[in-house]
């Protein structure tokens, strides 16, 4: 396993949709190990292929129980997601990206998702979320259509200004490491 440099913005490769897997042998393998590393290091709690300029449609995540701690955090490797099913109800959230250092952005994104792809060997899966996995989710599924919060979000702060608002009590209290 080994730590490859995550792209930050404005780089390019940031931008270009990645493709579809098809290929699920020891490449793809050692792309996932390497980003699983690669994630855990940063820290984050997500990382899309898109990320460490290879665009493959694959992402991780690693989130624990919102209302637990004691739970221990879930790993997900999802290899050609699909968000098949997004709610009408929608939440804004303070979210951060490996990408983009020093910022965060205030993001509208669906409250749950139904999401389907394929785990690392191919087999198929579906899953649902709801909560900040959901919003991990989109954020991940963005990154491999070459889209980063920024291009989203509603209004847009450095993490200094974050702290002075949160002070101020404008904002509700934000872990924006809890993304990738
Ligand atoms: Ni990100």
């Amino acid at each position: 396993m080994a730590i490859r440099e995550i792209l930050t913005v404005p780089h390019e490769g940031l931008k270009r949709k990645a493709r579809q897997v098809t290929d699920f042998g020891s490449e793809l393998q050692t792309l996932i190990d390497d980003m699983l590393e690669t994630m855990r290091d940063a820290p984050g709690s997500g990382l899309a292929a898109t990320q460490v300029g290879v665009l493959q449609r694959v992402f991780i995540a690693e989130f624990g129980d919102e209302e637990d701690e004691e739970i221990p955090p879930k790993l997900y490797i999802i290899v050609n997601p699909e968000i098949t099913r997004k709610s009408k109800e929608t939440i804004s959230g303070i979210e951060g990206c490996l990408s983009v250092p020093e910022f965060v952005g205030e993001v509208e994104r669906a409250e749950a998702v139904t999401i389907k792809g394929q785990n690392r060997h191919g087999q198929k899966m579906k899953l649902k979320a709801s909560g900040w996995l959901a919003r991990i989710f989109q954020h991940e599924v963005d990154h491999l259509d070459g889209v980063v919060f920024l291009d989203r979000a509603e209004k847009i702060y450095s993490l200094e200004e974050l702290q002075s608002e949160e002070m101020a009590g404008e904002i509700s209290s934000v872990n924006p490491t809890e993304i990738g």
